[in-house]
């Protein structure tokens, strides 16, 4: 066997073996298979896809590239997945809540890069809070409180690493059988047995249309019941960004105030959703709307806040900012946005605010990486105070751009006014 010989076959559109598979990912997670090899398979599979054997078998090749995380002395742990969006702060609601039920939540969340936020950056938005823990830490911590949040300390995946760097440079990262497989052999790795899957959908996220989102939801689902993991899925819309806030602080100040009770309703439909059938999953209810109460009880009866204040303590975390958030660091400069055309002011419907455009707003004012080497700088970001089908009167100020430099303060400015489309005469759409 030899790697030119799986490149022809997959370039000729023919289906290949589970011994070719682990060949390539093998070779290539050694360094005896060149990056631009591997970048010819990617791209064949990009163009001529992979059926569910296929998909499933460079799935497992990708979990046994690496470490595996073994979390059988917690029980039955739930993950939860999100594809990637902008705005997405919702494993920051939603973990301390189910822990607050008493399901234990062990989860290894990721960085933010490109245009999308990562979880990991958001909490050690929080002065203290630490994400870096052993794997002997991580389920103590679980056993102990019920939940631990961290970054990717083991080396899971490490082919999916290589391969995920390879597409990002290579425009190959929207091929349903590559996200899957990356997406499932990290879950796999992660130790989790039984998934729920936030599939996203629309201009913020990789698959554009529902359909799409759709076929890739059913895949990861297949490739969790194969590798015996219940699997479940929510599809959710990100044509814009999700909830108010874009932005690593000002992302955490808002998922304290939905624990609050002040929950923004497109962040609250997720929340609920995806915490539904974790429950479900975790045997706790098959009532999905029971579920959603007793979620919504937690919130309200102030449990699932107290969940968040115990899991940043325990991780080393300052909890007087979450007590209160008007600790945090503010950005420098904090500028209003008001639409206007050609110098006047102007009023209307927002018809439009492309969530892939908000996020590349946010990445240019640091609070995103272009590079993994890029620093982020916690406190900018993007208030958002009207979004789409909500009125602008005129004057009205729609969103605060939050930035550290005049400058790049002022070019945010003019290019969000740009980015909110109105459905009013008195402006071009
Ligand atoms: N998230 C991942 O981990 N991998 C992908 O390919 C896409 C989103």
């Amino acid at each position: 066997m030899n790697i030119q010989e799986i490149i022809a076959k997959k370039r000729d559109n023919k289906k290949l073996l589970k011994k070719e598979i682990d060949f390539f990912i093998q070779g290539y997670t050694k360094g005896e298979i060149a990056d631009y090899q591997a970048s010819a398979l990617i791209m064949a599979i990009y163009i001529n896809g992979m059926d569910e054997k296929e998909i499933t078998d460079l799935t497992l090749a990708m979990v046994e590239s690496g470490d595996k995380l073994n979390l059988s002395e917690l029980g039955n742990v739930v993950d939860k997945h999100s594809t990637g969006g902008v705005g997405d702060k919702v494993t920051l609601i939603l973990a301390p809540i189910i822990a607050s039920l008493g399901i234990p939540v062990a989860k290894m969340s990721g960085r933010g890069l490109g245009y999308t936020g990562g979880t990991i950056d958001k909490l050690e938005s929080i002065p203290g809070y630490n994400t870096n823990l052993s794997e002997q830490e991580f389920i103590n911590n679980v056993k102990k409180i019920g939940i631990s949040l961290i970054g990717q300390t083991l080396n899971l995946a490490p082919a999916d690493k290589k391969i995920y760097a390879l597409r990002d440079t290579t425009s190959t990262t929207e091929s349903i059988p590559l996200i899957a497989s990356s997406i499932m052999s990290k879950k796999i790795a992660a130790g989790a047995n039984k998934i729920v899957l936030d599939v996203t959908y629309g201009s913020g996220a990789f698959m554009k249309t529902k359909e799409k989102a759709t076929e890739l939801a059913n895949t990861m689902k297949k490739i969790g019941e194969l590798a015996k993991i219940e699997t479940a899925y929510v599809l959710t819309p990100m044509d814009e960004p999700l909830g108010r806030n874009v932005g690593n602080t000002l992302e955490v100040i808002e998922a304290v105030e939905a624990l609050k009770g002040n929950i923004a309703d497109d962040v609250k439909e997720v929340v609920l959703e995806l915490g539904s059938y974790m429950i479900k999953l975790a045997g706790k209810g098959n009532n999905l709307e029971n579920n959603k109460n007793m979620m919504l009880d937690n919130i309200y009866n102030g449990k699932a806040l107290e969940k968040l204040k115990e899991l940043v303590k325990n991780q080393n975390g300052d909890v007087t900012f979450i007590e209160n958030t008007d600790k945090f660091k503010k950005a420098e400069f904090i500028y209003p946005v008001i639409l206007t055309k050609d110098g006047k002011e102007v009023e209307g419907i927002i018809s439009e605010l492309r969530a892939d455009e908000i996020g590349k707003l946010s990445v240019f004012l640091g609070a995103g990486r272009i590079k993994k080497e890029d620093k982020i700088e916690e406190e900018v970001g993007i208030q958002l105070n009207k979004k789409v089908g909500e009125r602008v009167n005129k004057g009205e100020v729609v969103a605060c751009i939050h930035a550290n430099n005049k400058e790049k303060a002022e070019i945010a400015v003019e290019k969000l006014k740009n980015i909110y489309k109105l459905v009013d005469k008195n402006i071009n759409t």
